[in-house]
């Protein structure tokens, strides 16, 4: 859970006191900003004499005392693409916070969940800001005797990446636009925020062979019904035609976990490696399945 409200906080507290695997606690330096606000806001509401009543009623002391009394651990959840000075900072605020709770509820919070945010470089050989300027920065902020991470694009992305036939190549004005069977289903977002979230590409002809030759502009476009179905424009690619394969690099993170329904397009299969034999991983969709999705059934049975 990145963002909490307390009553969210409080249920997964109690699935968490109630042994259900999936509970866990996470505390967003945000969030305690947000939550501590509001806290002061009602402190400052209440006569002097009950100040101390309201302070342990309230949701966000009550759930976090709970949580340490039920072994839980804090996290400092996901970060975008911040600097790597900010991100130590919000997880020296959430190890104080960490400290903090031991020493007022006199007891061991042994884990710190510093969660994910490390970028990866999608363009270019450097990367944003280098996993041991983090390891460093966290280390010397973070005393738990248990540091958990969730790096999640700085494992996967790299791992993996897209491959699609072109459909065909047009030329409209003075650009050239090829068509691919993966757009903005796929790469969400790098079709809604290309700034943020761009990619490289090679290109392959119909026989799998690498293309070569002189390069030249090409916008490389997905097969949705809207004109922002795009995964890069004016890219240097040796020249593209129908048939040829196009390959977007490091899409091992936020891609299949982001499929969209947009268009009811069904979502393609994932191939791995297992050592060096290559399996399915997952079979993608085939029509009914995308009819299913969108209650097929339902209809059928009531008739309509
Ligand atoms: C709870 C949690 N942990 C880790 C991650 C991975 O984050 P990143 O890919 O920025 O490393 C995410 C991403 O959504 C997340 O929600």
């Amino acid at each position: 859970m990145e963002r909490f409200s307390p009553s969210e906080l409080e249920q997964r507290v109690q699935a968490l006191l109630s042994g259900g695997a999936a509970a866990r606690g996470a505390v967003l330096a945000h969030d305690l900003d947000r939550m501590m606000a509001r806290f002061y806001r009602l402190q400052a509401a209440l006569p002097m004499g009950l100040h101390a009543t309201a302070i342990k009623a309230h949701p966000l002391v009550q759930t976090l005392r709970r949580l340490v009394q039920a072994g839980g651990g804090l996290e400092a959840a996901s970060t975008g693409e911040l600097a790597v000075a900010q991100v130590v900072e919000g997880i020296r605020r959430v190890e104080a916070l960490r400290q903090r709770l031991e020493t007022r509820c006199g007891r061991a919070v042994p884990r710190l969940d510093v969660g994910g945010g490390v970028p990866v470089a999608y363009v270019g050989e450097r990367p944003a800001w280098s996993l041991e300027d983090w390891a460093e920065g966290v280390r010397a902020v973070v005393e738990a005797p248990v540091l958990v991470t969730e790096l999640g694009r700085w494992l996967q992305a790299p791992c993996g990446f897209a491959l699609s036939r072109v459909e065909f190549v047009r030329n409209v004005g003075d650009r050239r636009i090829a068509t691919l069977h993966i757009g903005a289903d796929l790469l969400l977002r790098t079709a809604y925020a290309p700034l943020a979230w761009p990619h490289e590409f090679l290109a392959f002809d119909a026989e799998g062979r690498r293309k070569e030759g002189e390069e030249e502009a090409v916008d490389l476009v997905g097969p949705l019904c809207f004109a922002g179905d795009i995964l890069g424009e004016r890219v240097l690619l040796p020249h593209l035609e129908e048939g040829d394969w196009v390959v977007v690099r490091d899409t091992g993170a936020y891609t299949l976990s982001m499929w969209s329904r947009h268009c009811s397009r069904p979502l393609p299969p994932t191939w791995g490696f297992e050592k060096e034999k290559l399996v399915l991983l997952h079979g993608g969709e085939d029509p009914e399945a995308v009819a299913h999705f969108w209650g097929a059934e339902l209809w059928s049975s009531s008739g309509a």
